[in-house]
């Protein structure tokens, strides 16, 4: 397959579309029912390379995950005893299975190796191993620990306070998977709240875990399997929502977009900024607030954001400024310097992209400014290896005038399969 995908730009979109499965809540789905006690059917679970990468390390720690005809997977729960893998554990290009896999697999007696791509091993992993340490898991690894390949030697662990510098749910989780498996109580305090679907599915199955404003506590819990119906995911949505906002004439429907409020900052800005979006059919899946989104093309005006906004939209920012871009007025995003370490350095990415569609964007240390006012063009954007550049290059070519290319975009591979096939048939429905 070509790693280069064309687009034309100017073309409303219209139609229906399910998103893919949200991959926070599928590789949850897969990582807690995996030391569940009983079985779990997972309906709608993203088939993306990211949550195959949790399956494959989770198989080779003797779980049994098997699809169904239906589509659903059955997932075995082994009742917190996993097997010592044979091999090195591939993480492939997932922050997520990596350091979800670090709590889970502290309090195990084994010795694990997890490694990943080249993007993955450029990650910083000290702050899941050094809090994990201070629970009494070993770990080794390049840079006293802090990069992959990661060795880790699990067993009894202690629970302590931990108060983490970064809003993050991936170490919240990681501390909460290994407080499972401790003596005492396991807390961790964050600087604001990250996304909260460890906390939600968890209790669910029965975890002893209690909940403060920015902060978790759990204790030893077995774990009870749970069904989980994963919704569509709203960080996929996001490049749908931004597009037929920017591109005059569009109106979509979203359907089944799960909108768990420390997820949805997306839609707030957006609304601030001037779009027309709505919510239809709020309801509840698996304990997860879930609605149709419908949004309309409209104007754009610049916005601040900034602050605890920012780890309710953080994988939404590179196509934020795609929006940004196209509003009128200034718009700045500030703190948000925990871009610089996901899967690419995502502020100078969206620096990039944003100015080879003729764009005017500054790089801050910790976000960037947008002036706004220009119409975008087309233009050769490069996804540098990361599925979230790649689609924000494409929404900015679809609002665009002109045509272009996104090279590197089987990136999209990782989150949202299909992706370049799904913008084309909105720009031309029916055909
Ligand atoms: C994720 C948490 C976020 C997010 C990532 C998925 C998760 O990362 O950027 O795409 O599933 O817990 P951090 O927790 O490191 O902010």
């Amino acid at each position: 397959m070509s790693s280069s995908q064309s687009l034309s730009g100017g073309a409303p979109l219209r139609g229906s579309v399910r998103v893919p499965g949200d991959k926070s809540i599928s590789h949850r789905s897969l990582l807690f029912n995996a030391v569940g006690r009983g079985r779990a059917r997972v309906r709608g679970l993203l088939g993306s390379a990211d949550v195959r990468s949790t399956a494959s390390c989770l198989r080779a720690l003797g779980v049994d995950i098997a699809p169904q005809a239906d589509g659903s997977v059955i997932v075995t729960g082994c009742d917190w005893s996993l097997s010592e893998p044979e091999g090195v554990l591939d993480c492939g290009n997932s922050g997520t299975t990596m350091r979800l896999l670090t709590g889970l697999l502290s309090g195990q007696a084994m010795h694990v190796v997890l490694t990943g791509d080249g993007s993955l091993r450029r990650r910083p992993m000290a702050r899941v191993t050094e809090p994990l340490r201070r629970m009494g898991a070993r770990f080794d690894g390049r840079d006293g620990g802090n990069l992959a390949p990661l060795s880790l030697r699990g067993g009894a662990l202690q629970g302590r306070s931990y108060r983490s510098p970064v809003a993050s749910a991936q170490v919240k989780t990681a501390l909460l998977l290994a407080g499972l498996q401790a003596r005492g109580h396991q807390e961790i305090i964050e600087p604001h709240l990250s996304r909260d679907h460890s906390e939600r599915m968890l209790a669910a199955m029965g975890a002893r875990i209690e909940r403060g404003a920015v902060s978790c506590r759990v204790e030893a819990s077995p774990l009870e399997c749970v069904d989980v119906d994963v919704p569509g995911d709203i960080s996929s949505a996001a490049f749908l929502l931004v597009a037929a906002t920017v591109t005059p004439g569009s109106e979509l429907l979203l359907e089944g977009v799960g909108v768990n409020p420390t997820r949805d900052g997306i839609i707030d800005v957006l609304l601030r900024m001037g779009a027309d979006i709505t919510r239809e059919r709020s309801r509840e899946v698996s304990g997860e607030p879930v609605a149709d989104l419908r949004v309309r093309a409209a104007s754009l005006r610049g916005t601040h954001i900034g602050g605890a906004e920012i780890p309710r939209l953080i994988d939404e920012i590179p196509v934020l400024a795609v929006a940004a871009a196209c509003a009128e007025g200034e718009t700045l995003i500030s703190g948000a310097a925990e871009l610089r370490v996901k899967e690419s350095d995502r502020i100078a990415a969206t620096v990039s992209l944003v100015r080879a569609v003729g764009g005017d964007i500054e790089p801050r240390p910790d976000g960037m400014v947008l002036a706004g006012g220009g119409g975008l063009r087309g233009g050769v954007v490069d996804a540098v290896e990361d599925h979230r550049i790649a689609m924000a290059g494409a929404v900015a070519l679809a609002a665009g005038a002109g045509s272009g290319r996104v090279d590197g975009a089987r990136a999209v591979e990782v989150s949202y399969p299909g992706f370049f096939d799904v913008l084309r048939r909105l720009q031309s429905p029916g055909v």
